[in-house]
């Protein structure tokens, strides 16, 4: 059996990882039934799951019967295709439940059935589904219940709210766990989309020889989402919209759009290139800011009247060294706008002179860009100026584009938990968040965090602020698009 030490490599394709307990904490939650509960049951019938036994524990009162019919609802809803029977009794029988009033004790014999009943020595994964408050109680529990050797766990952000509370949940972790134990999830690493920006810069000739401030002009990360808080108030009201996925998923892409090459494709090698990233970024200066409400927050439920959380944020930030100086990286993200989307914009430099004539169009619709879209389709887009057929001269901006779709074994794909659930149970901490990474994206957000701008209100179905306009002058948000994705 493998031990739970760092992983070197990130190997191309993985082996079976050795036999688990999952331990599910937060098992009748939102995220367990929307995504963790679908996925533990995706991988197993794509046959990536190893011998196996999913212990599922909260504060509810619940049967092993009770657990597995909430898992069936949940993978009847929110999984992908048909459910086969037979698939799904062989998944069924992976499921146990304890409730979290059993305290240590009745975890740890828990846990203990569960290894017994896969009768060889197997590893721990414990799954903190739980809210920020809850994660210190459930690390003490699993010290407790002699639950640490041989185990790793995945941690929900938000990871602290600011620089002191991070360090302070950091220092808690590892008086129980190592760090190499430790897997801080960002589910948008674990995006297909998101893994071929790795694999487009690194794996080609053409493109890094361009990706530098020599070449580039400015670049978008721009997440509008249409939902409002709808059933999460209590949450997001204590978290914000710059908590919820600015230091987390916005700033972990950045950080792959941004990074150096690193030595080698491996975890730590990875990791050391993500973090110069998060060092060089000068600090975010509230002037850079522009923070929003949308109509009616206030009244959501779990939301206090009197709330200043924001639910849109966009920001101007500055990476400070050789290859991104002076080239600014727009983030922008929002509840209740105009639109769903989540791009990654690159723009590059126009042309040093134009030698079309007036009127041909050159230039007229803005610069040249190469787009990621990190929805599962995962495409790409690079927009350029070509002829338009006929006489003369005209230019029209055309676009070469890719999609997952006209990959033939698009069917493989696998849901960002689904994957990174999988490298966690492999030991693979290439898309997972360390200690010192997030201390230093807190230590970045410290200036604005200290002084944050008055967040002002925005329409539903809109785009923000007005003033996000003013933020990003004299360039301009990509999104709407003038032009759709093909197909
Ligand atoms: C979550 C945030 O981490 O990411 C949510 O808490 C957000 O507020 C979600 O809606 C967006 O993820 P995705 O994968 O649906 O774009």
């Amino acid at each position: 059996m493998a031990d739970i030490g760092p992983q070197d490599v990130a190997p191309a394709a993985l082996a079976p990882p050795d036999p688990h307990v999952v331990v599910l904490f937060g098992a009748s939650g939102d995220l367990a039934r929307r995504k963790l509960l679908p996925g533990l049951f995706h991988l197993d019938r794509a046959g990536h799951l190893p011998d196996c036994q999913i212990v599922g524990t909260s504060l509810e009162a619940m049967t092993d019967a009770d657990f597995r019919r909430l898992a069936r609802e949940s993978c009847e809803s929110f999984g992908r295709g048909r459910l086969e029977e037979e698939e799904w009794d062989r998944f069924e029988r992976r499921l146990s439940w304890v409730d979290g009033a059993a305290g240590a004790a009745g975890l740890a014999d828990a846990v203990a059935k569960a290894e017994a009943d896969i009768g060889e020595p197997c590893l721990r994964l414990h799954y903190l589904s739980v809210p920020p408050a809850a994660a210190q109680a459930v690390i003490r529990t699993l010290g407790d219940a002699g639950l640490v050797e041989r185990s790793r766990i995945i941690m929900e952000k938000p990871f602290g709210t600011d620089l002191a509370s991070a360090k302070e949940l950091n220092a808690m972790v590892h008086e129980v766990f190592d760090e190499e134990q430790v897997f801080r999830i960002d589910h948008f690493l674990g995006k297909e989309a998101a893994l071929n920006i790795l694999a487009l810069r690194f794996a080609n000739g053409l493109f890094e020889p361009i990706w530098s401030r020599n070449f580039i002009d400015h670049i978008q990360i721009d997440v509008p989402e249409t939902l409002t808080v709808e059933g999460r108030g209590g949450f997001y009201d204590a978290t914000g919209a710059f908590r919820d996925m600015v230091v987390t998923h916005l700033f972990q892409v950045m950080a792959f759009v941004a990074m150096e090459p690193p030595v080698e494709l491996a975890p730590a090698a990875i990791t050391v290139e993500k973090n110069k990233v998060f060092r060089s970024m000068k600090g975010i200066r509230p002037e850079d800011v522009v923070r929003g409400r949308y109509e009616g927050y206030r009244q959501e439920s779990g939301v206090a009247p009197d709330s200043d959380a924001e639910t849109f944020i966009a920001l101007k930030c500055r990476i400070d060294n050789w290859r991104w100086s002076g080239v600014p990286f727009y983030l922008r993200t929002g509840k209740a706008m105009a639109e769903g989307a989540r791009i990654i914009s690159i723009a590059f430099r126009e042309p040093p002179k134009s030698m079309f004539p007036d009127g041909s169009g050159v230039g007229k619709k803005g610069p040249d860009h190469l787009t990621f879209d990190l929805d599962e389709s995962s495409r790409i887009s690079l927009s350029y100026y070509g002829k338009r057929p006929g006489p003369g001269m005209l230019v029209d901006k055309l676009s070469m584009q890719f999609s997952l779709n006209e990959i033939e074994n698009q069917g493989d794909t696998l849901e960002a938990y689904e994957r990174l659930i999988r490298d966690a149970m492999g030991g693979d901490h290439t898309l997972f968040t360390t200690a010192e990474g997030i201390e230093e994206l807190w230590n970045t957000a410290a200036p604005m965090l200290e002084d944050p701008p008055e967040a002002m209100i925005y329409e539903r179905g809109s785009w923000g602020p007005k003033q996000v306009h003013d933020l990003i002058e004299p360039n301009r948000w990509r999104l709407p698009f003038q032009r759709r994705w093909r197909g």
